[in-house]
């Protein structure tokens, strides 16, 4: 029997809770999740992309049917290199949409095969953004709770607060 592999793509810098629990919630529609970093040099991040692996490793530790990857160029060359047959994707709200919907219309121009899935975000999560997140630990907000325990201490490391 085919296995049902999804991908799930991201800049993830960094993870925050409401990307785990759209993995959590894509664990039981599919059989394996590939959660995987676009490496873009173009694109200035506040992480590397090894403290990204390395953050998304350790919030991952206790879920199986999980793997964790990078990759640079076309996402839909990705999901074919990799056997997937879907992207998994979380809406957050309205403003979402646009890119959302562009994208999806895209990479289904690109690769008819892949399917782009996506999951609203759970209402606890409606308001959070890895830029928010790094926007307010950046001035020493408390973001306890919005990103997972090793998040918020290379937030607080990177950002020189005291832990
Ligand atoms: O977490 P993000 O920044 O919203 O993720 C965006 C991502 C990485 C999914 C998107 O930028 C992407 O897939 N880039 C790869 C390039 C690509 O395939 N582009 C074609 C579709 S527009």
């Amino acid at each position: 029997m085919t296995q049902k592999i999804a991908i799930y793509p991201g800049t993830f810098d960094p993870v925050t809770s409401g990307h785990i629990s759209i993995i959590e919630r894509g664990l039981k529609l599919f059989d394996k999740l590939i959660v995987t970093i676009l490496h873009n040099p173009a694109k200035k991040t506040l992480f590397t992309v090894e403290e990204r692996v390395e953050m998304l490793k350790i919030s991952l530790k206790d879920f199986s049917n999980i793997e964790i990857d990078t990759f640079e160029g076309l996402l839909v060359d990705f999901a074919e290199r990799r056997k997937a047959n879907a992207i998994l994707r979380g809406m957050r709200a309205v403003s979402d949409f646009d890119f959302e919907f562009q994208m999806a219309l895209m990479n289904r121009r690109l690769n008819r095969n892949i399917q782009s899935v996506f999951l609203m975000t759970g209402l606890r999560w409606i308001f959070t953004s890895s830029s928010s997140i790094k926007e307010a630990a950046r001035f020493g907000g408390n973001i306890e709770g919005m990103v997972p325990p090793v998040v918020d201490q290379k937030l607080k490391e990177k950002f020189n607060h005291t832990l």
